[in-house]
């Protein structure tokens, strides 16, 4: 079976301020590069391509210098307002190449671990959608705008969603053609463009530690340790 990989790499994430995050190093190296780097591990992905901003194009160049020159790793395809939006133009650059699996990763996740990406992978053999997730650890507090506490959510059966999340190439093309065409553009993640299409999706525990950096608090506590780690 032939797999490709997505990673949504489009997004300004101005939250981390100046340069957009997965642009930027952690440690010795691009946030970017290091998500890339999780995949490229693993023989069976065939094909990978990133969703960029134009306008970061050189960045773009500069973070994946030094990974260009492992084939599999296509030319970046533009991105567009939303998540939702960049995804389905990574879709629709692979779709005449039509594999059977499609693994959509966010660039801010640059810690997944491949172990984890092969659970995925082979959970997709019984399922057409499946997400890594770990389950919910915290006492979920549902508080109004004030921070006054409304009432304490139960948290059994909750899990929280991570990237990569994998699917049947045809099916999350077809689930995420119909959601744009429906003018559905509020699709946080690719497993509830899923969801909406009725398609069953599954959750698999991830490892610990598949963290995505938003903040620049973040960002500067990943590099801190990084660089302990790799001094
Ligand atoms: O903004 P947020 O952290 O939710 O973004 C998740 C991922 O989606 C990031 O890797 C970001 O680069 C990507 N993204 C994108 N196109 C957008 C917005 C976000 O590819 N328009």
């Amino acid at each position: 079976q032939s797999i490709a990989v997505i990673v949504v790499a489009a997004g300004s994430g101005t939250r981390a301020g100046g340069l957009p995050k997965q642009y930027r190093s952690i440690g010795r190296r691009p946030i970017l590069a290091r998500s890339l780097g999780a995949f490229m591990a693993l023989p069976a992905i065939g094909r990978i391509v990133c969703v960029i901003d134009p306008a970061f194009e050189a960045e773009y160049r500069t973070a994946i210098d030094g990974l260009a020159d492992d084939p599999r790793l296509t030319e970046p395809v533009a991105g567009g307002a939303t998540r939702q939006a960049s995804v389905l133009a990574g879709l629709e650059a692979l779709a005449p190449f039509a594999p059977d699996l499609v693994l959509i990763h966010d660039a801010a996740r640059p810690f997944v671990a491949p172990v984890a990406i092969a659970r995925l992978i082979d959970r997709l053999a019984a399922v057409p959608a499946a997400l890594l997730a770990h389950p919910v650890v915290d006492t979920l507090k549902h508080a109004d705008a004030d921070g006054r506490v409304i009432g304490t959510r139960a948290r059994d059966g909750l899990w929280a969603a991570e990237t990569p999340q994998g699917f049947r190439f045809a099916a999350l093309l077809d689930a995420h053609r119909r959601a744009a065409a429906e003018g559905r553009t509020d699709f946080t993640d690719d497993a509830a463009v899923a969801e909406w299409a009725g398609l069953p999706v599954a959750v698999v525990a991830g490892e610990p530690g598949n963290l995505k950096i938003t903040s620049l608090a973040d960002l500067e506590a990943a590099d801190r340790r990084l660089r302990m780690e790799e001094f």
